[in-house]
């Protein structure tokens, strides 16, 4: 019997998970569920063959330089992975995995929660009602913006934002998307293809993040990018909360040029940013976009499936890197 490859797990993952991890594996745990410091990432990376870490871990180029020969593949627990240098993991020659598809309908769930959030006052409502100052109701009172009939615009219409794409179309929208290129008829599924974002934007009600962080991508929703919106447009995040300029957002918020936003992502996390905070026309959520049971699993899953794959010497599924 070959020994089992020692595995740094850096979060605390469902209990089913755990515990596959535990029979095939010498498992590293982190108990209390910390966020690792630099120092401490690098020092536990160099007890184990193999790392299975969330986002909230940063393999900047630094770090991987200071990792040890004997660490083998990173395997994410996250379909994103900005948190990571990929050419710095290439060059280093560690295996980089990911965890695609699973993720994909917990998180369109998500995208549709924050826009009907945005669009029908959900945060706002729902404060008033919990801190007993609905004392007042009349035609004119809590009006939103109804999202059926309007036009869904989806930046970046990979697996997630075709399934958010989806569920729009069961809100009657009408989907509209920029790619790269044209997706095949049988994934557009009737979804209208702008070459360039500045001809998305302006035909999107609601715009719906659902593209990779990079450096081509970050910032892309500034005050020149939201001028390109129709008036009073709605925009939707649940992908990274670099995408966006946040101060640009809270001035478009703050003079009406959006109507609102949905976001569960932010620059700054966990805590995200008082200034959008502070705004009533926004609904807020902390980072939740894969956070059902049943995604959780499938997430560790295949993370473990990527490992075992690299481990029996296979190419991994999800190889990133
Ligand atoms: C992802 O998978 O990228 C999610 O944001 C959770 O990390």
């Amino acid at each position: 019997m070959p020994e089992k490859p020692k595995l740094l797990i850096t979060r605390r993952l469902r209990d089913a998970v755990q515990a596959r991890a535990a029979r095939d594996y010498h498992v590293v745990t982190n108990d209390d569920d910390h966020v690792f410091t630099r120092a401490e990432l690098i020092e536990k990376c160099g007890q184990v063959d193999a790392v299975l870490p969330c986002h909230s871990e940063h393999f900047s180029a630094d770090v991987i330089a200071e990792l040890p020969k004997s660490l083998k593949i990173i395997a994410n627990h996250s379909v994103g992975v900005d948190h990571v240098d990929l050419t710095a993991a290439k060059e280093a020659g560690i295996v980089v995995t990911n965890t695609p598809d699973v993720l994909s309908d917990a998180t369109a769930e998500i995208a549709m929660l924050c826009m009907l959030g945005a669009s029908r006052r959900g945060a706002e409502g729902d404060a008033m009602v919990r801190a007993g100052k609905w004392d007042f109701w009349s035609p004119a009172f809590m009006v939103g913006r109804q999202v059926t009939g309007k036009r869904f615009g989806v930046l970046g219409m990979g697996r997630v934002g075709q399934v958010a794409a989806e569920r729009a179309r069961g809100f009657g929208m009408e989907v509209h998307y920029h790619n790269r290129k044209p997706l095949p008829d049988h994934l557009a599924k009737g979804a209208i293809f702008h070459e360039t974002i500045e001809d998305l934007f302006a035909h999107s009600d609601v715009l719906s993040l659902h593209c990779p962080s990079t450096p081509e991508t970050k910032g892309i929703i500034n005050s020149k990018t939201i001028a390109m919106l129709p008036d009073r447009a709605i925009l939707v995040n649940t992908a990274r909360g670099n995408l966006v300029d946040e101060d640009a957002l809270v001035s478009a918020l703050e003079s009406g040029k959006l109507f609102a936003a949905g976001l569960d992502v932010f620059c700054n996390e966990p805590g995200g940013n008082q200034r959008i905070s502070a705004l009533n026309n926004v609904f807020l959520l902390p980072h939740i976009g894969s956070a059902t049971e049943e995604t959780r699993d499938a997430m560790g899953f295949r993370a473990l499936d990527n490992l075992d794959a690299y481990f029996q010497g296979k190419e991994p599924g999800d190889r990133v890197a």
